[in-house]
């Protein structure tokens, strides 16, 4: 039985009416760009993700070019993060003229490992960019208070963590600012590019409102230089017609996990574990596999018709743009080392056991034929 690594048409199926539906009044209305519909989702938004503002934008890649324009990164300033992340962590701090610092990760979490932060703090340092990865939140605790005895700002990529939580404190409004993205591949999605901005501080709400719309304070009047960085009307309706539905999303997620963890139990892997007291919500399912069997292991999934993502292959500090920084090949080890071994599978919310089965079992089957 062929698995997919994801299902948007199962998922989209019953609220394709609705959607439908809202789609035509759109049209009807040709309010296509912010308006009604962005403001309600904003408000339905905040609301779910206890905080006090969220901010519809383009993407997850514009939520962080925008915070970091909100709090004044600019050249010369260089900012903390993952360099186990997908690119557009490190690529927004340069594209606000900044340097990226990358620490390398917990070996369990895949999380930047706190304890190596206070190292890379220069007097340049303006803020960390912790990533909650594949939906393991960070230890924002020990950023934050890092964070604060050195001044500095901390910006969430949460693109990936949407509803997770620490302890009662969901995360993306731990820090000064969250960022979310709404890619179709992602927890909440929306049918195209979408993200966020989540923020508890007014005057950052208002000066991010601001940078959304090319700077501006009144019509045609510019305090900031900022972007393009609107969301759609279209996107906002839908989103929020799937916004209800995301503790129901995370929750199936969390139960195919629990399941995988039974089921892989006895194979030579590492399974995702949270720490005690965090809330995963799965976005991915990314065991790690020994670094010589990924090819082959690869290989027998593709072979098996099983989905699957190597996310990612190579951590940020090796890629070439970033060659300037001189963080060289072993460096980082375990971020090195995490892009060689991990291995992520299907869990999306409408994955049935038998679904889970098959996978477990081809899985197996690999191992087997090892001995
Ligand atoms: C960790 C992380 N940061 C940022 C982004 C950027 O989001 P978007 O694709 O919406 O621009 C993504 C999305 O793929 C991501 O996974």
């Amino acid at each position: 039985m062929a698995v997919s690594i994801l299902d948007l048409s199962a998922l989209h199926e019953p609220l394709a009416n609705q959607m439908r539906e809202t789609f035509n009044n759109i049209l009807a209305t040709s309010q296509f760009v912010l308006g009604k519909y962005t403001s309600d989702f904003e408000a339905d938004l905040a609301k779910a993700c206890e905080c006090k503002h969220a901010i519809g934008v383009s993407s997850g890649t514009d939520a962080l070019i925008m915070s970091l324009m909100a709090l004044d990164i600019k050249a010369g300033d260089q900012v903390i993060t993952s360099p186990f992340t997908f690119f557009a962590t490190g690529g927004s701090i340069a594209r606000v003229g900044a340097t990226p610092v990358f620490v390398d990760i917990d070996p369990v979490t895949m999380n930047i490992d706190p304890n190596q932060i206070e190292a890379a703090i220069t007097p340049n340092t303006k803020a960390i960019i912790p990533v909650h990865i594949f939906g393991l939140p960070a230890d924002m605790h020990a950023i934050n208070a890092i964070a604060q005895k050195h001044g500095l700002h901390v910006v969430e990529d949460n693109a990936q963590s949407v509803g997770a939580r620490i302890g009662d404190k969901q995360i993306g409004s731990m820090g000064d600012i969250g960022c979310l993205s709404f890619y179709p591949t992602k927890n909440l999605s929306a049918c195209g590019d979408a993200g966020a901005c989540l923020t508890n501080d007014d005057k950052l709400a208002e000066k991010l409102l601001s940078l959304r719309l090319h700077g501006q304070t009144s019509q045609y009047q510019h305090k900031f230089i900022g972007g393009n960085f609107r969301i759609d009307a279209l996107h906002s309706a839908l989103l929020n017609i799937k916004l209800p539905y995301l503790p129901t999303y995370n929750a199936a997620r969390r139960s195919n996990a629990a399941l995988y963890a039974q089921k892989l139990a006895d194979l030579p892997i590492n399974l995702p574990l949270p720490p005690e007291g965090y809330t995963h919500v799965y976005h991915q399912y990314t065991i790690r596999v020994a670094q010589e069997q990924r090819d082959g292991l690869v290989a027998h999934l593709k072979a098996n018709q099983i989905g699957f993502g190597v996310f990612y292959p190579t951590p940020l500090h090796l890629q070439e743009c970033f060659a300037y920084l001189n963080q060289s090949q072993g460096t980082l080890p375990h971020s090195e080392k995490a892009a060689k071994q991990v291995l992520s599978l299907p869990v999306h919310p409408l994955l049935t056991e038998a679904e889970i089965d098959e996978v477990c079992d081809v899985i197996k089957d690999f191992y087997t034929q090892q001995v």
